[in-house]
């Protein structure tokens, strides 16, 4: 039996891959290649160029492999694009899911492991977030997860398909050889950001804000390592494979970093220094998203390795050092 991974050409996707396989798991992916990469996959790996919402090439997968179980990392998500664009992000990422979920059920694969997000949770009232606090997301992007994560809920009580719902806080770092990261073509993530600076291609990087209410006035994140988060996705495999109930697990290291702290990692990791420009705040960010991911750790057995800031971003140097221009490289 084998896993599809839906999107596995993608940043977080990629690395999924590669922590399956190294478990021994038989993959397959599709991917439309719209922000996902071909080169980031292994030879050896049977693709499919496609899009989701296209029941047929889903339905020609399930029928020409024995599909045990999805993973899904297809999504649109870039949260300011989410604003301007919602229809852009409710078609492609509740689209996908719809069209998924119909494959799923028509080809009988019971198990869906999803890849989402802290946004569903929207501006926190209190921190850390437990799974159980309200969802009140405050983008398309966040509403969309929200959504297909409601979709799995009902689907799963009609037609015995059991899901697991992963929502990520901040994903960072790069497999471990430097062989596979980040490459966006539209960059708006902290670290890969950071890192432009020692790679000469922005001349500093721009804080949004250092007036919010916390310890330097620079918002905080919990970052957590993208292999760290792949091995979250093959405990939940097993979690379902040993018979588990559909659930929603938050995923984070449960301690927070302001954007300066990650920006003095980042200076250790490279040994460079990084310049710094105060600018405005970015609108929507707020001021402090931590994980309360106790859930993970004692269903899943889960929790993060890689936690020293500096040892995550000085994966994700590796990979940039390596690539300056990502995949084109
Ligand atoms: N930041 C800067 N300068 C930059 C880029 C980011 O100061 O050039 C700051 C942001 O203001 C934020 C922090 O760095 O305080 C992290 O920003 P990212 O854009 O890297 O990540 P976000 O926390 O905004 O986004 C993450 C996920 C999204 C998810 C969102 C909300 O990447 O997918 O959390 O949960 F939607």
């Amino acid at each position: 039996m084998s896993v599809l991974i839906c999107g596995g050409a993608g940043y977080i996707g990629s690395h999924n891959v590669r922590a399956f396989k190294a478990h021994g798991e038989d993959v397959i992916v599709i991917d439309n290649l719209y922000t996902g990469h071909k080169a980031s996959l292994p030879e050896d790996v049977k693709f499919y160029e496609g899009d989701i919402r296209d029941g047929k090439i889903l339905d020609k997968i399930f029928t020409e492999n024995k599909i045990e179980a999805v993973v899904h990392f297809c999504a649109f998500s870039l949260v300011g694009e989410s604003v301007e664009e919602p229809l852009k992000y409710f078609d492609n990422n509740v689209g996908g899911m719809i069209s998924l979920l119909e494959a799923m059920q028509r080809n009988d694969v019971k198990k869906i492991i999803f890849s989402s997000s802290a946004a569903t949770y929207g501006e926190p009232k209190k921190v850390p977030i437990l799974e159980t606090d309200p969802t009140n997301p405050t983008n398309p992007y966040g509403e969309s997860k929200l959504i297909m994560e409601k979709m799995m809920k009902w689907v799963s009580r009609r037609y015995d398909i059991r899901y697991v719902s992963l929502r990520y806080f901040n994903v960072a770092g790069a497999w471990h050889d430097g062989s596979i990261g980040e490459d966006h073509r539209h960059e708006t993530h902290l670290v890969p950001i950071i890192l432009q600076v020692p790679l000469g291609k922005r001349p500093h990087v721009t804080v949004y804000g250092d007036d919010y209410p916390t310890k330097d006035g620079t918002c905080i994140r919990d970052y957590v390592h993208v292999e760290d988060l792949a091995r979250a996705h093959i405990l939940a495999l097993e979690y379902l494979r040993n018979g588990g109930e559909s659930n929603i697990f938050n995923l984070g290291s449960g301690d927070g970093y302001s954007v300066m702290e990650m920006i003095n990692a980042a200076r250790k990791a490279t040994g460079q220094d990084i310049a710094v420009e105060i600018g405005a705040r970015r609108a929507g960010d707020p001021a402090k998203l931590v994980a309360d991911s106790n859930k993970a750790h004692e269903i899943l057995k889960w929790q993060p390795e890689i936690t020293r800031m500096e040892d995550i971003i000085a994966s994700a140097w590796k990979w940039h050092k390596g690539h300056p221009n990502g995949y084109a490289d």
